[in-house]
Order: C-alpha cells, then sequence, then structure tokens
C-alpha cells in the first residue's frame, strides 16, 4: 500500500515538474468558466476549436458536445492524453473531438476558429508570436486568466479575455 502511494505521489510530482516545464501545470478551468469562454468566443456548430493544453478534455468535450464544434485538444502529459482518449471513446465522440499528444507549440493551428487556453504567462507570450503567424482572419482566441500583454482583448467576462488576432496590426512584446 504504502509503495502504490509513493508511486503515486512520485507520478504527480514529476507530472507537475514535466508540464510546467513544457507551458503550464495541469489545473482544470471550472466547468461554468469553460461554458463562458467558448460562449464569449462565439463557438458555432461546425466551427474548428483547438484547446492548448487540454487537460482532462473538459473544454474539447464542451465544445462538442453543446456547441457543435469539431474540437482539438493537444496534451503534452501522457497521463491526461490516454485519459482524454478513454473519455471521448466512452463518450462516443470519436469522429467530433480528436486528441493529439504533443507540443502545441509545433502543431499546425491555421484552420482553427477558436484557440482556448489556460496557461501561465510567459507562455501566453511565446505564443502569441505562432497565433499571429498562423491564425486564418477572424479566428479568436479565448484565454483563461491570462493576458497577451500588447495585445487587446475585444471580449472580457470575468476571467476569460477573447482576443482577435489581426496579423497587421499587432505586435507582441516578446
Ligand atoms: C492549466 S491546464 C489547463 C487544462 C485545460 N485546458 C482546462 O482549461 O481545463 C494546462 C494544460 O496544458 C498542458 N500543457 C502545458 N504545456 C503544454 C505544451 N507545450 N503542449 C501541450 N500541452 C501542454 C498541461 O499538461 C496541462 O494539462
Amino acid at each position: 500500500m504504502e509503495v502504490v502511494a509513493l508511486v503515486a505521489f512520485i507520478t504527480i510530482i514529476v507530472s507537475i515538474v514535466w508540464t510546467h516545464f513544457w507551458g503550464a501545470p495541469w489545473v482544470p478551468t471550472s466547468r461554468a468558466l469553460v461554458h463562458n469562454m467558448l460562449t464569449i468566443a462565439e463557438v458555432e456548430p461546425g466551427d474548428v476549436v483547438y484547446d492548448l493544453g487540454c487537460g482532462d478534455g473538459r473544454v474539447i468535450i464542451t465544445a462538442a458536445r453543446r456547441f457543435g464544434a469539431q474540437a482539438v485538444g493537444i496534451e503534452i502529459d501522457p497521463l491526461r492524453y490516454v485519459w482524454c482518449q478513454l473519455l471521448i471513446t466512452l463518450l462516443r465522440l470519436r469522429k467530433r473531438v480528436k486528441v493529439v499528444f504533443g507540443d502545441f507549440f509545433s502543431q499546425d493551428l491555421s484552420d482553427a476558429d477558436v484557440v482556448t487556453c489556460y496557461l501561465l504567462q510567459d507562455t501566453n507570450q511565446k505564443l502569441a508570436v505562432k497565433l499571429l503567424g498562423e491564425l486564418r482572419p477572424g479566428a479568436r482566441v479565448v484565454s483563461n486568466t491570462f493576458t497577451f500583454v500588447g495585445i487587446q482583448p475585444v471580449r472580457e467576462h470575468g476571467r476569460a479575455r477573447v482576443y482577435v488576432f489581426r496579423p497587421e496590426a499587432e505586435s507582441p512584446t516578446a
């Protein structure tokens, strides 16, 4: 029993340190805020929604089930990736929800209508450069808590801020 507890403890610590190194540790967005984020980002049926660091899959699953989106989650933590795969299979969402294992910095986001994220301030700043280069006109980015310094949100609701990136107009400070 003690060995099981020790292995679980070490796994949790490694997971926190590992994901922090890549961009952010796992802290889930509350379910109410997930709904608010997708609402103020104006997700519509058929929209392609990416959640960068999808954690336990709550954003992508809500986007598909409640908003009719095609959702893609990208996750670097193997445990949470496997959990998401299991969940979308059990919920029979495999046609509408995809989960990719890996680093979102190396994924192509050019087909996104909406990008959601709950990361860290520094990570958002690095991400801004990628989003400015890749997102198509009209794509919305909704960030829980953290801002994109130098880019004005077009809408805010509590901890959720929606940004529309316009490559010709924005220049984030690194
Ligand atoms: C604060 S949690 C947010 C989880 C989920 N998006 C939500 O709002 O509930 C951040 C997630 O991003 C993942 N993550 C951090 N850096 C990443 C990276 N570079 N690529 C993919 N996933 C990453 C972490 O493993 C963690 O699950």
